[in-house]
């Protein structure tokens, strides 16, 4: 059984992220992730195209702000005590905003990373859907796709694809919401 609130709710809340299969999601702090494949980036921007709001974190819009500008998108931050808007694009704390609620009239709603909101989304039961795509490289280093460890979450394969010959793998989970 799901809990009360994760019933009621009615926006679906699906991350994309692309990892290398030491499951890092990227080589340093700055870097936009340009070693995903090209299969990978027309997936996601077919994908963007049907969500009706993003979310990210301030490191990730600051790395991608040209291409986010143009959508509903959602920055977290800490630093903020109000929540502030520039066009299409909301900054705000989750900490004084319930984000569920600012975000309950969107049908779909994009998770675009980095690392510490994916963790932050999965551990506020704000994630139903996660789409990975595992492109063939080990990075050794660098950022975790759930920043300092999450939660232990079972997930339930949706679905597998092959993007292309080099063995890009797009797998999609649906995450189970109860506590293992
Ligand atoms: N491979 C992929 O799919 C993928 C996807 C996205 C990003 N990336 C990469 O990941 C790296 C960035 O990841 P990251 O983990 O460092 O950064 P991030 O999650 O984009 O941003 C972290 C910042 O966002 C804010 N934040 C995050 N969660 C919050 C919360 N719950 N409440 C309030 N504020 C919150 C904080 O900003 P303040 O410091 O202002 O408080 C935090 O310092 C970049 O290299 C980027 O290219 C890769």
């Amino acid at each position: 059984m799901r809990p009360q609130h994760l019933l009621q709710r009615k926006t679906r809340f699906i991350a994309f992220v692309a990892a290398s299969i030491d499951g890092r999601i990227s080589l340093s702090e700055k870097t936009l992730p340009r070693w995903t494949s090209k299969e990978d980036w027309r997936f996601l921007e077919r994908s963007l195209s049907r969500a009706d709001a993003v979310v990210v974190g301030r490191n990730t819009y600051a790395a991608a702000a040209k291409r986010l500008r143009k959508r509903n998108t959602f920055v977290l931050s800490n630093r903020l005590k109000a929540m502030a808007r520039r066009g299409s694009v909301t900054f705000v704390n989750p900490a004084n905003v319930d984000l569920a609620s600012l975000l309950a009239k969107y049908k779909t709603v994009a998770v675009l990373g980095g690392g510490t909101v994916y963790r932050f989304m999965l551990e506020s039961g704000l994630l139903d859907e996660i789409f990975i795509t595992v492109e063939p490289l080990i990075f050794g280093h660098g950022k975790e796709m759930f920043v300092g460890g999450t939660v232990t979450t079972r997930v339930s394969l949706l679905s597998v694809k092959r993007l292309n010959r080099a063995g890009t793998l797009l797998l999609h989970y649906q995450i189970n919401h109860q506590q293992l």
